[in-house]
């Protein structure tokens, strides 16, 4: 297909500066024979600089995981678009679950958030999921739709057209259950059509859909082998440089 295959990892609020500069030289190396697979980090912010001169020659892509929407002022600890762009990122992470859940972002923040990304030319990986609750309630649907329409109000196809999505169960992260491959098919799918019946089917193709929740390197080749799986977002499994490798390397 069209779609290149996606693989990012998402190090959340793990490694030094250091740390996450000795991890990325690591899977600099492991990964330099990778040419079908677009790879992409996303370090803490203290440790974008240090990461981004590691990995700017190489085909790995530095990726931050939030960002505030205004361009500057007076908003103590909040981080701009173009801050983020300054040092090197291309990607950012929007509406994580993690974010939704302890720091009161919601579809209206993420909104705006996702708006600001593409204003100044970073692509957004937009994060959608059901809670545990929310599939036993045979919700999962209903909360991805919501959580699609609000995410993407008043987007143009322009945006879209630079968005990732990934869909990634809340009961899936850290969990160590991964969403069975039928299951996570039944979800990427929906959300497919969803953006098709928005935006048309040649935006629907071409937006690539990644999983999260759970990945490793015994779980990664299954999933991608299904049509409307285009990558994944891996948390723990991405911290380190030899496992992420492996997943990076599903063929
Ligand atoms: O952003 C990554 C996801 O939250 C998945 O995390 O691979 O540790 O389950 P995990």
């Amino acid at each position: 297909g069209e779609r290149k295959p996606f693989i990012a990892g998402n190090w959340k609020m793990f490694k030094t500066a250091r740390e996450a500069m000795e991890t990325a030289t690591a899977l600099v190396n492991r990964v330099s024979d990778v040419t079908g697979v677009e790879v992409m980090i996303a370090p803490n912010f203290t440790a974008l600089t240090a990461v981004y001169d590691v990995v700017r020659e190489s085909a790995v892509r530095l990726g931050a995981q939030n960002l505030f929407w205004e361009a500057e002022g007076a908003f103590t600890g909040e981080t701009s678009p173009n801050m983020l762009r300054d040092v090197g990122c291309r990607y950012v992470i929007i509406g994580h679950s993690e974010r939704r859940q302890y720091f009161g972002e919601t579809d209206q923040t993420v909104n705006k958030k996702i708006k600001a990304a593409v204003e100044h030319g970073l692509a957004p990986i937009f994060c959608v999921g059901e809670t545990e609750n929310d599939r036993e309630a045979k919700k999962t649907f209903s909360v991805l739709d919501k959580q699609v329409q609000n995410g993407l109000k008043d987007l143009r196809s322009d945006d879209v057209a630079m968005l990732v999505i990934a869909y990634e169960p809340v009961w899936a992260i850290g969990t160590g259950k991964t969403a069975s491959r039928e299951q996570v098919q039944e979800v990427h799918n929906f959300l497919r059509s969803l953006i098709e019946k928005k935006y048309g089917n040649e935006l629907a193709n071409s937006i690539r859909i990644q999983y999260g929740g759970s990945v490793k390197p015994n779980n990664i080749k299954a999933l991608m082998e299904m049509p409307d799986v285009d990558g994944a977002l891996v948390g723990g499994a991405s911290l380190d440089a030899d496992t992420f490798s492996k997943i990076i390397h599903f063929q």
